[in-house]
């Protein structure tokens, strides 16, 4: 069994024979393939041609290192060139928004070259250079080629949140690595919120002494990760959240609350009270000092003053506070917090920067110097662009929420059909992914930002028309494996994680069945999660099999496929059939394994799971002929909602296609057009609250 179940998972994860040229992610704007191919050998070697800017160089140095552990070659510096790197001009060292960031790379039977505006350009360059060593049984090489590449949008970034779940540099840093290979260029830096105040300040060192449980970066540590992000081309935007999610300056500042009384670091994940106080002009003093000891830290133009969700009943609650508003003719919170951005954008102006913050700072008060990072909705993106602000998409890029890559694949910061004028759309710049971190831990982190992450850098650098979603998923699959050789573990964190929840009497084969469970479900997307695990806070373990779990199963997919090719496409129901037996198998294995309280803990699941997969394997064999009736079907679908449930905040992706599978079985497709009798399977085996 353990034999079968391997070759099965390599089966349905090997990657598919395709040659590196098609394989790049993201997809440059023009490939042209050339016949033939450069040899790979340990006479290969590049040299740098243009001058001015050592980054090439040492990104040059980290390329060869891997493909040194990738091919087993020990390449050596005095070898004849074989790639040379040229560009006109060096790039700022300290990387700027909307730099040239176009190149050309050729390769040809005897050599290659690149070509670029700037320094910036070979980095990308050099990226897409490394996606491309290949093998045959002849050995390595490179597939020739003609490759002009640009990105679509100036903008592409990660927000990373160091604070609700501490992340130390390691995880800044091999993040940065990541993005650096699918050409990401902004990191957006979340340092302070309710759950920590995660930098150190000179000017008031008790925010980070008591606001962060000694878990901050210290302002060397922070010009560290400045300059490891510009040595890859990418730019490091801070964000300091407020007025609102700021308990965590309340606990040294409470006079610069608009309550008052005593603050604690918050533990809980949410949208909480405090908020500072708009009408006191010590909170002013204290950002002054603090924005502007942090405008010096950063070289980015762009602070990131966060403006989300203001919870807004400190201010009402307070006589003070509502008076200074009729005074002013400050008629709502909207308004009071405009009053705050206005004495913030001051303090910004002052030290050369410009505002960005989360699309509540949209007001008509805001200048047009502000840019707007929309969350809530591409709406709000648009009515910026229409007013004159620039702006960024990250609705829809919330990578916390595990959702499914195609769904982040799809969404366009420029759908097609915008009502925008061509000046208007030119203000929107990019987008981000947010990784907020309620639920992620250096541990985990990986898994919930890669290889996604990839798929919307992706979106963010390659033409508007690269959408397919069967190509998507095939290369990310071989983004993911070279994103780990850059030293990211989102799968091989994941062995680890199991055997410490499975405890010391598990054996190899509980490993095994656990490893394959873990590969298949999934955690509960959105906020459901809070819901699941209403008491987790920041102190909880995050140690779970949910934990183990990651988001867009490439094995649920695999077997959606297989069903829905088996229905739809008249293939072979027989792939469904062994899928679901061995899923069941493992199953099954489980619910009577009690090698660990954690395992028994998790019994629901693989009760369920053994569940769908029998009703899966009933329904199977009858998919041709359809002769199962209603009440059957009925019946099946019943149990099928029950079976829907998460457990422990884990839930069975592939459900959904297991409902069409029963449909399918009660509806006669005879007499009946292959659409119409699709659409009739899609319509009955939709849930009753899908449909609302
Ligand atoms: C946010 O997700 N509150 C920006």
């Amino acid at each position: 069994m353990i034999a079968r179940i391997s070759a099965l998972l390599l089966a349905m994860t090997s990657i598919a024979n395709a040659s590196s040229l098609e394989n790049l992610m993201p997809v440059p704007a023009n490939v042209k393939p050339v016949d033939g191919a450069l040899p790979v050998n340990a006479d290969f070697t590049i040299a740098i041609e243009g001058t001015g800017d050592p980054r090439v160089s040492a990104a040059v140095d980290r390329m060869l290192a891997r493909w040194g552990a990738r091919t087993g070659l020990a390449f050596r510096k005095d070898a004849k060139p074989l790639v040379a790197i040229r560009w006109n001009q060096p790039a700022p060292p300290i990387p700027t928004l909307g730099e040239d960031e176009s190149y050309a790379l050729e390769i040809t039977p005897t050599g290659a070259s690149i070509d670029a505006p700037n320094s910036t350009g070979a980095l990308r360059a050099l990226a897409t250079l490394e996606q491309l060593l290949d093998a045959n049984t002849d050995g390595w090489f490179l597939p020739a080629a003609k490759i002009e590449d640009a990105p679509r949008f100036p903008w592409r970034g990660l927000m990373l949140d160091v604070c609700r779940h501490w992340q130390p540099m390691e995880v800044v840093k091999r993040t940065l690595d990541g993005m650096a290979a699918v050409k990401m260029n902004v990191l957006h830096f979340h340092v302070t919120e309710d759950q920590g105040f995660r930098i150190e300040s000179k000017t008031h060192p008790e925010l980070h002494e008591q606001g962060s449980d000694g878990n901050f970066f210290t302002q060397e540590e922070v010009r560290e990760i400045i300059a490891y992000a510009a040595e890859r081309g990418i730019r490091v935007v801070p964000e300091f959240d407020l007025p609102g999610h700021a308990t965590s300056w309340l606990v040294s500042h409470p006079e610069i609350g608009s309550k008052s009384g005593n603050y604690a670091i918050e533990r809980r994940w949410g949208i909480f009270e405090p908020t500072l106080d708009p009408t006191n002009e010590q909170t002013y003093a204290l950002l002054d000092d603090f924005l502007g000891e942090m405008a010096a830290l950063f070289p980015d133009p762009f602070l990131h003053i966060g403006g989300d969700e203001v919870e807004g009943s400190q201010w009402k609650e307070s006589a003070a506070i509502q008076a200074f508003m009729r005074e002013h003719g400050l008629e709502s919170n909207a308004d009071l917090q405009a009053h705050f951005n206005s004495r913030i954008q001051q303090i910004l102006a002052k030290n050369g920067k410009r505002m960005i913050g989360w699309d509540e700072i949209l007001h008509p008060e805001l200048p047009k110097t502000a840019a707007i990072q929309s969350w809530r909705g591409i709406d709000s993106l648009v009515a910026a662009a229409k007013q004159g602000y620039s702006g960024i998409l990250s609705n829809g890029y919330y990578i916390d929420l595990c959702h499914p890559t195609a769904d982040h694949y799809l969404n366009d910061p420029l759908p097609p059909d915008v009502d925008l004028t061509d000046e208007e759309a030119a203000r929107i710049l990019g987008g981000e992914a947010t990784m907020w971190a309620e639920w992620v831990t250096p541990e985990t982190i990986d898994s919930r930002i890669w290889p996604r992450t990839a798929a919307i850098a992706e979106r963010l650098w390659s033409p508007r028309e690269v959408r397919d979603l069967d190509d998507m998923h095939r290369r990310l699959a071989v983004t993911s494996r070279r994103l780990e050789e850059l030293g990211l573990s989102h799968v091989s964190s994941i062995a680890p994680m199991l055997r410490r929840f499975a405890g010391d009497s598990a054996t190899p084969a509980d490993l095994q069945n656990l490893r394959l469970v873990s590969d298949i479900v999934e955690p509960v997307k959105g906020y459901r999660r809070g819901k699941q695990q209403p008491h987790a806070n920041q102190l909880t373990p995050l140690t779970g099999f949910v934990d183990a779990a990651r988001p867009d199963s490439a094995l649920s997919r695999a077997l959606v496929r297989q069903i829905d090719d088996a229905l739809f496409s008249g293939r072979s129901i027989q792939p469904v059939v062994e899928t679901l037996t061995l899923w069941k198998a493992a199953a099954d294995a489980l619910r009577i394994n009690d090698s660990s309280p954690r395992v028994a803990a998790m019994k629901p699941l693989f009760d369920r799971l053994s569940e769908v997969c029998a009703i899966g394997l009933e329904a199977a064999p009858e998919v041709e002929s359809g002769t199962k009736d209603a009440a059957w079907r009925q019946a099946q679908l019943s149990t099928l909602d029950t079976l829907s449930e998460p457990h422990d905040a884990c839930e069975l992706p592939f459900l959904p296609a297991i409902r069409r599978l029963v449909v399918a079985t009660s509806l006669p497709r005879q007499d009946i057009p292959p659409a119409q009798w699709r659409e009739q399977v899609e319509a009955l085996s939709t849930p009753a609250a899908a449909k609302r």
